[in-house]
């Protein structure tokens, strides 16, 4: 079964279809509609959410499909206790594809275990967002012509933004890139995405802790909002809140070609003056969501039960009645998931379910 998780579950020859297909879509929108018709997609969202559902379900009605779900887990059988596996198994007999948002990291891989029809992550805590992923490396195509090759800088809150994380990962399968990650000493990259991601694949990256002084050398400017309702310590939060804003000075130290994207919703990372500026891309990023996610819900169902298209092979889990993730928001430590880890080329130990690091 093929389920998208993580955003290492798709080839780069699956993620290339993935994004001919959206650009196909947006040339040739008539095409495609009614090519889902009599299929149904279930949006299961625990956390809020704008414009991750309402393009999934814009995506589903522009290929004609029908779309059924919750967009506030209070209103689900999860505030009576059942399970994320439980209720994907319900869900699966009335839809063929099924995209999960939860606060609980780990929580879609989890369900997927069980899952007889696709899982789609829609975001699982500060953990992975592919189809943020897939959105933005479209966007990248479209306002740049190209993805290898490209200067990258991420700035803002890396900690917790998990666009960030599965940008990331996913531009390691391409050629040539170049990160630069611009944040607070509070906010870097967890250490699993630059040890696993970076040092192994061999993408350079840099650490900055202002944006004037890398701006002329960016193709590509990805801005985060400062994920508030990850943090535990109101002040830390407090601290770090407006840490880096892009405005129009900043934007004259930049390329006159470089993208400015954002995974949208901004608080106050991004001036309003910026949004006339030509190259700010993210409300035509916005547009790009919903053809990539009908790209994506039309592959997922044609490679569902494709040999070719499986999930990526893992080696065993490492199970130890002695070890713990020590990830408090991981589905480990929330519903009746094992414990169970896997060992990375470097020998360390990580949660299967959540990346993090074992007790
Ligand atoms: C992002 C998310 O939910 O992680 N938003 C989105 O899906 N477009 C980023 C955010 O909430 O800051």
């Amino acid at each position: 079964m093929k389920h998208l998780i993580d955003p290492t579950d798709l080839t780069k020859g699956e993620i290339d279809e993935i994004i001919s297909l959206a650009q196909d879509i947006i040339a040739h929108r008539d095409r495609y509609q009614g090519s889902m018709s009599h299929r149904k997609l279930a949006t299961l969202f625990y956390e809020p959410s704008t414009r991750t559902r309402l393009s999934f379900t814009a995506a589903m009605m522009e290929l004609g499909g029908n779309v059924l779900g919750f967009s506030d887990a209070r209103s689900s059988s999860a505030s009576k206790g059942e399970s994320v596996q439980d209720t994907v198994r319900v869900v699966g007999n009335f839809a063929d594809v099924i995209a999960m948002r939860h606060h609980i990291e780990g929580a879609q891989l989890y369900a997927s275990e069980v899952s007889k029809v696709p899982i789609i992550n829609a975001g699982d805590g500060s953990h992975s967002h592919p189809t943020q992923t897939l959105t933005d490396l479209l966007t990248i195509q479209r306002e740049l012509g190209h993805i290898d090759g490209i200067t990258i800088g991420f700035c803002g809150d890396l900690r917790f933004g998990r666009t960030v994380h599965s940008l990331i990962k996913a531009l390691s399968r391409y050629q040539g890139i170049k990160v630069i990650l611009i944040a607070p000493p509070e906010l870097k990259l967890p250490d699993y995405i630059k040890q696993d991601v970076c040092e192994r694949t061999g993408i350079p990256y840099r650490e900055v802790e202002t944006m004037e002084e890398v701006m002329p050398e960016l193709d590509v400017l990805y801005m985060t909002r400062v994920q508030k309702e990850r943090f535990l310590d109101e002040d830390e939060f407090d601290r770090v809140k407006d840490s880096f804003v892009l405005d129009s000075a900043r934007m004259a130290l930049a390329k006159k070609d470089m993208a400015v994207l954002h995974p949208l919703p901004r608080v106050n990372e991004i001036l309003t003056e910026v949004d006339d500026d030509p190259r700010a891309a993210y409300f035509r990023q916005v547009e790009n969501g919903k053809f990539v996610r009908e790209a994506l819900i039309v592959k997922l169902l044609e490679w569902k039960d494709d040999p070719a298209h499986g999930m990526p092979s893992e080696d065993k889990p490492v199970v130890d009645p002695e070890l713990r993730c020590t990830n408090r928001k991981c589905i480990c430590n929330n519903e009746h998931a094992p414990h169970k880890f896997r060992r990375t080329e470097t020998g360390a130990l990580r949660c299967w379910y959540c990346d993090s690091k074992v007790r």
